[in-house]
């Protein structure tokens, strides 16, 4: 497709002494539409040509010309450069490119020969996987996805929280009462009262604390007790987990969660020790940051290891096995701190600085309920296969008033409700704190998952009754020269920008946005013409338009985590 951004920027750049990427800066896609397609401000200008800005603009108009009709009129206001873009050639270029590309549209090779390592999820094992941990997992597999459609090859880690004294505490409760609890049939639930009921016990009675201890000592020594146990505990765990992951269609390409670190520590305390950097801290071993940053904990008084050693170790492993490009990390802004200091410890490693330089941590804000919190830290904790499973039968007790005679309910019923919740998870900047709101995120005529969902059913059920693609040679452009199908047409044509830039920011939000725009602005077309009419030409103009709205919502909501019903 013709860059014209690009276009514009060569041809101002022929006419003053500034690169062309500069230029494209001072570039930008004008809020008010009748100020044209782009817009470049002459005001930055000003000062180093001693000229004003409006001279400077109309003396770049008089010099520039554009052979290939791209461009159909270029004004100035205000000391703005105002460019027009010629919509047919526009609609051709877009047309054209979705002929070619079809589901692909939008995707690029950007991406190339670069390893993205997503690590996301990382619920902790014998612990409910909360509504918390469902952030994490939505923004993460949105970015696996969108990296993956613009080429990078992504590598989805589930860090699992599978280590740490607490599951010394777990084999012992569990050696004390386990006959007492149903692990097998609920392990999760069964597992947390264990571990309350141990906690209750340890607080009481010091040396029950010690045994504690002591059994994640012979844990970390390969006990084959205490391996047998944890190697349950994981097990039936994960097992509850993938319901979650099968329900959201989410997958990993591995699980090495933080135990799988357990033998890949010592390295970097050996290489931490080299430094010199590695001091005694009343008993335990630190790296002290600075004024900046408390210091970054790498062994506690008793010798054990922490949760910032496995992440460091992690980091080598990564860095090695994937030699990776980037490393990104989604949890919630609680571990701002964590990660800034492990990514500074980071730089002590035996890394190439290409490594070290490309860890990013992903920080989102944390749900509330409309009424009240929904804490992760806090006792009213929500699960998230519960929560995912009343957004399902919330959705089939709509269908029932709205369509009881649909084909398939379940079916469709699951797709919308668990839409809805990943649409609702992404619909605002990430570092907001995200509302959750029943009545709101269901809203078929909102903002919202099944909104999407509907508008593509429309375009889907058109497709149909008119029973074919039109050729695109056969399209006479002059057909869709309305308002309402340019506004289309320009939301189809950014598409890739968005995804890049949905990728640049880690937000996926911005192709959400981007989506509803697009489904209204199809709506409203829809509304005020007919698609399917006794004029050929209207006809095959108009079908390709809603074939292309057709094709971008479904490839978009896909790049969100997203499914599209056939119907609804
Ligand atoms: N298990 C952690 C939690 O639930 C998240 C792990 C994030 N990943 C990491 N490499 N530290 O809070």
């Amino acid at each position: 497709m013709i860059n014209f951004k690009n276009v514009i920027a060569e041809k101002i750049a022929k006419q003053i002494d500034m690169s062309k990427e500069q230029i494209e800066e001072y570039i930008e896609i004008p809020s008010n539409k009748e100020m044209g397609d782009y817009s470049f401000t002459c005001f930055k200008l000003a000062k180093e040509l001693k000229k004003s800005p409006q001279i400077i603009a109309t003396e770049l108009k008089e010099s520039l010309s554009f052979e290939e009709n791209e461009i159909s009129k270029i004004e100035v206001v205000n000391g703005y450069l105002n460019f027009f873009i010629c919509k047919p050639v526009l609609i051709k270029e877009v047309f054209k490119e979705i002929d070619i590309k079809k589901e692909n549209y939008g995707s690029s090779k950007l991406g190339e020969g670069k390893n993205v390592v997503i690590d996301y999820s990382s619920p902790n094992i014998a612990k409910p996987f909360h509504i918390g941990h469902l952030r994490s997992t939505v923004i993460g597999n949105s970015l696996y996805k969108i990296h993956k459609f613009l080429g990078y090859n992504c590598i989805g880690i589930n860090h699992l929280g599978d280590y740490g004294t607490q599951f010394g505490k777990l084999i012992e409760g569990y050696k004390r009462w386990g006959n007492e609890y149903n692990i097998e049939e609920n392990p999760i639930d069964e597992l947390t009262k264990i571990y309350v009921r141990i906690n209750e016990l340890c607080k009481e009675d010091e040396s029950v604390l010690e045994e504690c201890r002591n059994n994640f000592k012979k844990l970390e020594d390969g006990d084959e007790e205490c391996v047998l146990l944890w190697t349950k505990f994981k097990d039936l765990s994960l097992k509850e987990f993938q319901r979650i992951y099968d329900l959201l269609d989410i997958h990993f390409d591995s699980f090495n969660g933080e135990a799988f670190y357990s033998d890949k520590m010592p390295e970097v305390v050996k290489i931490l020790e080299k430094t010199g950097r590695l001091v005694e801290s009343e008993g335990a071993r630190v790296i002290e940051l600075g004024e900046q940053m408390p210091p970054c904990l790498i062994e506690k008084t008793n010798g054990s290891t922490t949760y910032a050693t496995r992440d460091l170790a992690a980091i080598l492993y990564r860095a090695r096995t994937y030699d990776f490009d980037k490393a990104l990390y989604l949890t919630s802004y609680e571990q701002i701190l964590h990660f800034k200091q492990v990514f500074e410890v980071a730089k002590l490693l035996d890394i190439d600085e290409k490594y070290t330089k490309n860890l990013v941590h992903v920080p989102f804000g944390m749900v509330q309920l409309k009424s009240g919190k929904m804490s992760t830290r806090e006792g009213n904790i929500i699960k998230l296969e519960d929560l995912l499973n009343e957004s399902i039968s919330r959705v089939k007790s709509i269908m029932e008033t709205k369509n009881p005679d649909l084909e398939d309910k379940d079916k469709i019923a699951e797709i919308i409700g668990i839409g809805a919740v990943i649409f609702n998870d992404l619909y605002n900047s990430r570092v907001k704190d995200e509302i959750f709101d029943w009545d709101e995120m269901l809203n078929f005529n909102g903002e919202t998952g099944p909104y999407l969902q509907y508008i593509y059913v429309r375009t889907n059920s058109i497709l149909k009754k008119a029973g074919y693609i039109p050729k695109i040679e056969e399209i006479d452009y002059e057909q869709l020269n309305d308002k309402g199908a340019i506004d289309i047409i320009k939301l189809l044509y950014r598409f890739e920008d968005t995804i890049k830039q949905s990728t640049e920011k880690y937000e996926p939000y911005i192709i959400s946005r981007y989506l509803i725009e697009l489904a209204q602005a199809f709506s409203s077309y829809y509304n005020n013409n007919k698609i399917i009419t006794d004029n050929k030409k209207e006809q095959d103009a108009r079908l390709y338009l809603t074939y292309s709205v057709n094709i971008v919502l479904n490839s978009g909501a896909n790049l969100l985590g997203m499914k599209m019903p056939e119907r609804m």
